[in-house]
């Protein structure tokens, strides 16, 4: 076979290292990435591996990457492999705003935007893309929220690119188990903990990942008992996550009824049928919007319900209004119940995506809630017996091939619920995760490829009914309308087969309606 041209991030240390050692020598020419200096990993790399300098948490990292590739006259990449990772260790509150800045950075904004820029590459030799995830992204992950959170981001961003790229290049996703690296150290997992906690060597993990790579595997967890572990998270979530909550769950609970609610993006769509639904039943809502006349139209008219709404406005795509939205909520705090509502799109083939505005989409769909979580738990602004929302989207279930970062944030949305409900249960917090279909709204308007059957989307009242409800059953889990339950499950049990309807049903839309016609 000829020799392939194998590119690997966070190659400086444990699986990667281990990787770039086996592809080096199996004669592969073997490029490495990392933050170290070059003089820092001479000993480490095998001799004939090229050495790229890049730190993967600033955002020059894919310019840094592409120019070295042109200076080394590299036009063909066989395999992308995203393995550099970082985390953290500890409760949700705890973790710091730069600490998740870095691990949603170098997790799952760098390979998404690294992708982007080396697309050409891997298209000009019908390469592997390959993304290393985690099993975690099956479990619920109290103590790496956010970890958890980018790792199942960067699935359903792989999932949906998958359908998008078929044919051209072929996306992988691997997932490991607990591996014998300084992962865990350097996120804060004390040796103790660690020593507790069964370790594969990495340089079996990294023989595995190979093995799956040039299997051509779309999904591997590597490890007989982390496939059976894995099963057991993801088919058995409706008994083993209330069994983690009950058990931190406090005695004696001392529930009234939710006076003060908060809602971001409560000037349109569901946002504001929510805003609606809760003053209409004489409830506080405090509303976040980026826009402001609408958020005033909103005002006034809510505020003929019995109830009484106000209004914030704020730009959560833009992190220096964070401290502007907490020191308001603290204000206005403590609330009963918190919506994570925001969220943007940006539809058409990820090849041709303005990277700017999908930054932006990921900063108000995801950044701006787990900054604002953190926040709100960490002051107590949310009361004890309260209850936090997340809206995911169906995506979860079913991919959303023309808008695979959307469906990154939206995946990974979901996987920091899951965690942060067993912590959160501690306080007896009440943490819901609502993956709505097709609703019938402005935003499903705008980014729609085909609005004929606009009609049969569900109307937003509807839903903010069902997600109301939800609430006060204190559910974990909601996936309104019984046609949606249906695509989830079979999503759910069946990942492939949704997969291949919303390649039809979406995918070929959006590339008839794709203006550059490259697609
Ligand atoms: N170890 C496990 O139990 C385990 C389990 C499941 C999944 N994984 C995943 O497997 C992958 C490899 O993890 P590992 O255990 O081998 O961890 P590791 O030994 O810490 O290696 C991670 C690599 O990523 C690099 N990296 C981190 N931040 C970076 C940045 N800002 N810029 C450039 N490079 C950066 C590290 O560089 P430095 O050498 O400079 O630190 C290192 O080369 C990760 O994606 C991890 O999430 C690991």
């Amino acid at each position: 076979m000829a020799r392939r041209t194998v590119l690997i991030t966070g190659g400086t240390d444990g699986i990667g290292l281990a990787l770039a050692r086996l592809y080096a020598s199996a004669g592969e020419r073997t490029i490495v990435v990392g933050r170290r200096s070059a003089e820092e990993v001479l000993e480490r790399l095998p001799p004939r591996v090229l050495y790229c300098q890049a730190d993967l948490a600033r955002p020059d990292a894919p310019e840094v990457v592409e120019a070295f590739l042109v200076e080394h006259d590299i036009e063909h990449l066989d395999i992308l492999l995203h393995n550099a990772g970082t985390g953290w260790f500890g409760r949700p509150e705890e973790q710091s705003a730069s600490s998740i800045d870095e691990v949603i950075d170098v997790n799952l904004w760098t390979p998404i935007a690294l992708t982007h820029e080396l697309l050409p590459h891997l298209s000009a030799a019908k390469g592997k893309l390959v993304f290393v995830t985690s099993m975690v992204t099956e479990l619920p992950s109290p103590e790496f929220t956010v970890y958890a959170a980018t790792k199942a981001g960067l699935e359903g961003f792989a999932r949906s690119l998958r359908i998008e790229l078929q044919g051209e290049v072929s996306v992988h996703v691997v997932r490991p188990g607990a591996t014998r690296t300084g992962l865990h150290a350097k996120v804060g997992l004390t040796s103790e903990a660690a020593r507790r906690r069964v370790f594969a060597p990495a340089d079996e993990v990294a023989q595995g990942i190979a093995r799956a790579v040039d299997r051509g595997l779309p999904w591997a967890t590597i490890g007989m008992v982390n496939r059976l572990v894995s099963c057991l998270g993801r088919y058995g979530e409706d008994v083993l996550d209330p069994l983690l909550r009950f058990g931190r769950r406090p005695w004696g609970r001392s529930r009234r009824e939710p006076r003060k609610i908060v809602v971001t993006g409560a000037a349109d769509g569901i946002g504001r049928a929510l805003a609606h639904q809760y003053v209409s039943m004489g409830r506080v809502v405090f509303g976040i919007d980026v826009d402001a006349d609408k958020g005033a139209r909103t005002r006034a008219a809510l505020n003929k319900l019995p109830g009484h709404f106000e209004f914030l406005r704020a730009d959560l795509a833009a992190r220096e209004t964070y401290p502007t939205i907490a020191g308001w909520l603290e204000e206005k705090g403590p609330f009963d119940i918190v919506i994570h509502n925001a969220g943007i799109n940006d539809v058409g083939p990820f090849r041709d995506a303005d990277l700017a505005t999908q930054r932006r989409l990921l900063e108000v769909n995801l950044r701006a809630p787990l900054h604002l979580s953190a926040d709100l738990l960490a002051n107590e602004t949310i009361s004890a017996h309260g209850s936090l929302v997340y809206l995911s989207s169906l995506s979860r279930y079913v991919s959303y091939p023309g808008a695979a970062v959307y469906a990154a944030t939206k995946d990974a949305l979901a996987a920091y619920a899951r965690g942060l409900s067993i912590t959160a249960a501690e306080r007896d917090i009440a943490v819901l995760t609502v993956f709505p279909g097709p609703t019938r709204t402005e935003h499903a308007r705008r980014h729609s490829p085909d609005n004929r059957t606009e009609g049969k989307r569900m109307a937003p009242d509807e839903l903010a009914k069902s997600i109301v409800t939800a609430i006060s059953a204190r559910r974990s889990h909601l996936v309104p309308g019984l046609g949606n339950a249906a695509i989830a499950w079979l999503g759910h049990c069946f990942p492939s087969l949704p997969e291949r309807i919303m390649k039809r049903a979406i995918w070929e839309k959006v590339r008839e309606s794709d203006p550059t016609g490259r697609s």
